[in-house]
C-alpha cells in the first residue's frame, strides 16, 4: 500500500441523465436516486485512494435544496477531505444542469464517512492524505471539527438518553405535538 497519496489521485466525477424513471410522484427526481449515486461515487472515490474494498458507515449533511428535474444532467464532484486511521470522508458537490438553458444548481453537498476493509473484513489503515493546497487544507480541518462535534453531541445525547425517565418525558414534551399513549 502507497504510505501517502494526494487528493487529486482519488478525486472522482460522474455525470447521469435523469431519465422519467427516476422520477417521483411529482414528477421530481427521487431523492433516494441522488443517494445511491452519491454512494457509488463515494466508494469509487474512497476505494481509489485505500486501494482496498471500503464501506458506508454515515452520511452527514443530507439536504436536497432545490429539486432535480427530469432531463437534467447530473454531476458529482467527489474528493476525499479527511482520513483518520481506517475512516475516510468523502466530501460531495452535487449539480444539476439544465442543458436546454445550460443553467446549472448547486443541488447539495454531503459528507460519506468509509471505512476501508482488508482481506479479513476487518478495518484497514489507509493512506495518509497529501493536502496540496489551502482548500484542501481547510477541507480536512473541517472535517476533524465534524468529527469532534459529532462526538460529543453523541455523548451528550446518550447521557441525556440514560438519564430519561418517562415522567420527565411528559414535562419535556408538554408543548410538543404529541400524545403518549403507551400500550402495555
Ligand atoms: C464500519 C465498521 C467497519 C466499523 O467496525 P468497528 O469494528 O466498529 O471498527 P472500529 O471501531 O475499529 O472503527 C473503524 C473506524 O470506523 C470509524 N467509525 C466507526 N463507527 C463510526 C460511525 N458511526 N461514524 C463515523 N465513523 C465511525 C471509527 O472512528 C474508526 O475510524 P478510524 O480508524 O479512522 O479512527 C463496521 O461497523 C461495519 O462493517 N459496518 C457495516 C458497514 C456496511 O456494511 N455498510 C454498507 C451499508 S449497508
Amino acid at each position: 500500500m502507497t504510505s501517502s497519496k494526494p487528493v487529486r489521485l482519488s478525486q472522482t466525477t460522474i455525470t447521469e441523465l435523469m431519465i422519467p424513471a427516476y422520477a417521483n410522484f411529482g414528477g421530481k427526481i427521487h431523492g433516494g436516486i441522488l443517494l445511491s449515486l452519491m454512494d457509488k461515487v463515494a466508494y469509487a472515490t474512497a476505494s481509489k485512494h485505500a486501494e482496498t474494498y471500503c464501506v458506508t458507515v454515515s452520511v452527514d449533511k443530507v439536504e436536497f435544496l432545490q429539486p432535480v428535474e427530469v432531463g437534467e444532467l447530473v454531476s458529482m464532484m467527489a474528493s476525499v477531505n479527511y482520513v483518520g486511521n481506517t475512516s475516510l470522508v468523502v466530501g460531495i458537490r452535487v449539480e444539476s444542469q439544465n442543458v436546454k438553458t445550460g443553467i446549472t444548481k448547486h443541488t447539495n453537498s454531503s459528507y460519506f464517512t468509509m471505512v476501508a476493509k482488508g482481506e479479513d473484513d476487518k478495518p484497514a489503515i489507509v493512506p495518509k492524505l497529501i493536502l496540496e493546497n489551502e482548500e484542501e487544507v481547510k477541507r480536512f480541518i473541517e472535517m476533524m471539527r465534524m468529527k469532534e462535534i459529532k462526538n460529543s453531541v453523541k455523548a451528550k445525547m446518550d447521557d441525556a438518553y440514560s438519564k430519561m425517565e418517562v415522567e420527565n418525558a411528559k414535562t419535556i414534551l408538554k408543548d410538543q405535538r404529541c400524545e403518549i399513549k403507551i400500550r402495555l
